[in-house]
């Protein structure tokens, strides 16, 4: 093994990990927006309370329609905002009735305002407050300097025919070690198909084993590319393989996982998920996004839950540690990507102290229009499949029967996914054999 794979200080590992402001990685990440919630828990006026990159935060939408995101307690007291009530116009801290803007300008001091309204104190009084936009149904949060960027406009929030839902969870570890997940082409062939063999209680087949992996840097991120035993060189994930999205993502086609700091030991995850419709139910428009969360930990035993996908990933997080200790890892040369996402933040820490933008910062408009990513299995999410299709493909037929990503789905999310799909529960019985999401056919749900 190369030595500067193992030679990496202690400290840097300390620059990696942190978020806070006034942190070097912390900084470099306020240069990005970050998915924050779903605006289906918003769909009502109110408010979210919201913890980022260890920032105490309260997100709202007013009666006026207008997203806010302030300092979780009110510049008076103290008081937390997330108690608030949302006026027309902005939020009202319920202790003694303040209210901010969007912008954190203080709009009234209703006291203060009659017994001495030539003071206007309010006119000093400003509260920590951030912008916020919408994009593919996620509500989208900006901590940085301005001039703010752009927030990106990926190609997959503007496909057309798909039912979207939006999953989130809340993960006890750093999200560093959660993102690097997203360049690990190896741990799916271990942690999701051959476990998922293991914990139907059987001791095999095991699925093929991955021969060689690759990876690649593009504008936004890095494709990590696998051939396996069972593939070549002409497979679609080799050629185009999968997508490390910057700063903070794994695009696999049909979702989207966002790993988002709440605070150094804690991450938020958002996975936005796309499910193509059948071709006979085209054309479908859905006009909100549902949003849910889902549990990590099994409440019967304490233990983290493994049934689905993204469980067996968070099992994996966070066995690594609050703050996965890298001064203690063995690295080999399947982790080249991981060690090629570490240079990469490294580097671009130097490029953030010479004033420069780090990777993947969108600025102009005419470039942010659904925003071209490598995409394996393109042709499937955009011109879709046939219901004969879908049924006969057991990948797809699998997808149909049940959430296979997270476990928690809400009834009613299932209910309106069938109803967008075309399906009943009747139809879609019976259970079919084990399928393998990695093989040589092109796939869709
Ligand atoms: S603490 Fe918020 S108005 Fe007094
Ligand atoms: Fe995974």
């Amino acid at each position: 093994m190369p030595d500067d794979l193992r030679s990496e200080t202690g400290s840097r590992w300390d620059l990696l990990t942190q978020t806070g402001a006034g942190t070097p990685m912390g900084e470099l990440l306020r240069r990005y927006w970050w998915p924050i919630a779903g605006a289906s828990e918003l769909a009502d006026p109110g408010t979210k309370p919201v913890r980022l990159m260890g920032e105490d935060l309260v997100l709202y939408k007013d009666l006026g329609g207008t997203y806010g995101l302030l300092d979780r307690h009110c510049r008076h007291r103290r008081a937390d905002l997330s108690y608030g009530y949302v006026e027309a116009c902005g939020l009202r801290c319920n202790y003694h009735g303040w209210l901010y803007g969007s912008d954190g300008r203080c709009l009234a001091q209703p006291y203060e305002d009659i017994a001495h309204p030539e003071a206007r104190l309010k006119d000093e009084v400003r509260i920590k407050a951030y912008p916020v936009e919408e994009r593919g149904g996620l509500l989208w949060a900006y901590l940085g300097p301005e001039p703010r960027p752009l927030v990106p406009d990926w190609e997959f929030f503007t496909w057309k025919n798909g039912f979207r839902q939006i999953v989130l969870a809340e993960i006890p570890c750093n999200w560093f070690q959660c993102q690097e997940n997203s360049i690990d082409p190896v741990h799916f062939e271990w942690t999701h198909s051959n476990w998922s063999v293991r914990l139907a209680g059987k001791a095999g087949p095991y699925t093929p084993q991955h021969v060689k992996v690759d990876f690649a840097e593009f504008e936004y991120g890095f494709q990590y590319k696998r051939v396996r035993t069972d593939t070549d060189e002409n497979d679609r994930l080799w050629k185009i393989g999968r997508v490390c999205l910057w700063p903070n993502g794994l695009f696999t086609g049909n979702h989207v996982e966002f790993r988002v700091p709440v605070d150094d030991e804690n991450t938020l995850s958002v996975m936005w998920h796309f499910s193509r419709v059948p071709k006979e139910q085209e054309p479908y428009v859905q006009n909100s996004i549902p949003t849910w969360q889902g549990p990590i930990a099994d409440p019967a035993t304490g233990r983290w839950i493994t049934s689905h996908v993204m469980n067996q990933d968070f099992v994996t997080w966070v066995g690594q540690g609050r703050v996965a200790d890298r001064s203690q890892e063995y690295l080999a040369p399947s982790d080249r990507g991981v060690v090629m996402l570490r240079r990469r933040f490294l580097q671009d820490l130097e490029r953030l102290k010479k004033g420069k933008d780090p990777k993947g910062i969108v600025r102009d408009p005419a470039k942010n229009r659904a925003i071209e990513l490598p995409v394996a299995e393109r042709k499937n999410f955009i011109d879709g499949f046939s219901r004969a299709d879908m049924m006969r493909d057991p990948f797809n037929r699998r997808n149909l029967q049940g959430y296979i990503f997270q476990t928690g789905q809400p009834p009613e999310v299932r209910e309106a996914f069938l109803a967008a799909m075309g399906f009943t529960e009747a139809e879609l019985e019976p259970v079919p054999a084990a399928f393998d999401p990695l093989a040589p056919a092109p796939r869709s749900v």
